[in-house]
């Protein structure tokens, strides 16, 4: 079984993120030179998957924009004989194919993946959430396909959190079969106290379709949102669900303190920013 899809749910509102995200998509926010969401959609394309299916919803039009060509700039980049920028452009929206479902209400990231269904077919699937921003050797939703090709289930990514923070996942309770990987026995979503384990649930899936009829089962739950989480409950009482601890470093860019520490972070990674910004950074009087 081979992953060709991703579905990138778009279109939550992005209220941690005001008054920035009033008119943007935070999709759309920059992070150093590139929008949040070409990181997801570059991961997807270096793990491999073909169609990127993008859920968005009301204000969102950038991002169609964003990876759709622009002649116009196109042809100026090629008169003014900006090659590099041309190249980079052509990029963002070549070699893979896009396609765009609309949620009309936020009804919760387990309502977006619904909308899905009829884009999806009979397959199993990769999800990313945008504000994820994972920085690794090798892509994370690579190393989650290689679990995927040996178990064939829904595979959960998972990262380490702290006790004082298990509060903000929904964590997993599981018994460990390999190096990084567990069979799920229970997921909790935001456990208030005494979290089953320390591995939390971040922004990458990959889902059999056996999610759909799972997801047509889920009331509204929490804040009367249908949760992807809720879901994955109901999916464990007719499929077995492994967790993968990748390797890398994730940044939650959706929060304001995140989306900090990624844009420091991956600058200081770029060879045409690191030394100026080194150097300014140290200069500073913290
Ligand atoms: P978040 O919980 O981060 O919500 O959604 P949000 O609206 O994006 O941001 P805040 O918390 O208000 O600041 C997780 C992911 O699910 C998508 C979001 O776009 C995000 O990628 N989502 C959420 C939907 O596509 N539809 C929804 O109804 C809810």
């Amino acid at each position: 079984m081979r992953l060709k899809k991703a579905v990138f749910p778009a279109a939550g509102f992005g209220t941690r993120f005001l008054p920035a995200t009033k008119a943007i998509p935070k999709e759309m926010l920059p992070l150093v030179d590139k929008p949040l969401i070409q990181y997801a959609v570059e991961e997807a394309k270096a793990s491999g998957l073909e169609e990127m299916i993008i859920v968005t919803g009301m204000g969102k039009t950038a991002i169609e924009d964003h990876f759709d060509t622009s002649f116009e700039l196109e042809i100026l980049l090629k008169e003014k004989g900006k090659l590099d920028l041309l190249n980079m452009i052509e990029n963002v929206s070549g070699l893979v194919h896009f396609a765009y479902t609309r949620q009309k209400k936020p009804l919760g990231l387990g309502h977006a993946i619904s909308i899905t269904k009829n884009l999806i077919n009979d397959e199993a699937f990769a999800v990313f959430l945008g504000d994820d921003i994972i920085d690794s050797k090798t892509p994370a939703m690579k190393q989650m396909a290689g679990v995927f090709e040996k178990y064939g289930t829904s595979i959960l990514a998972v990262q380490r959190v702290s006790k004082k923070d298990a509060h903000l996942y929904g964590i997993i309770k599981g018994e460990k079969v390999s190096p990084g990987v567990w069979r799920v026995s229970d997921l909790v979503e935001k456990p208030k106290e005494n979290p089953p384990s320390n591995l939390a649930i971040i922004g990458r899936y990959i889902l059999t379709p056996g999610i759909f009829n799972a997801l047509e089962k889920t009331a509204p739950g929490r804040g009367g949102e249908i949760q992807l989480t809720d879901a994955l409950k109901h999916l464990l009482e007719t499929e077995d669900i492994y967790a993968f601890e990748f390797e890398g470093n994730r940044y939650d860019a959706g929060d304001k303190l995140g989306f900090l520490k990624a844009n420091v972070s991956l600058a200081l990674k770029r060879p045409d920013l690191r030394a100026d910004f080194k150097r300014f950074l140290k200069d500073l009087d913290i």
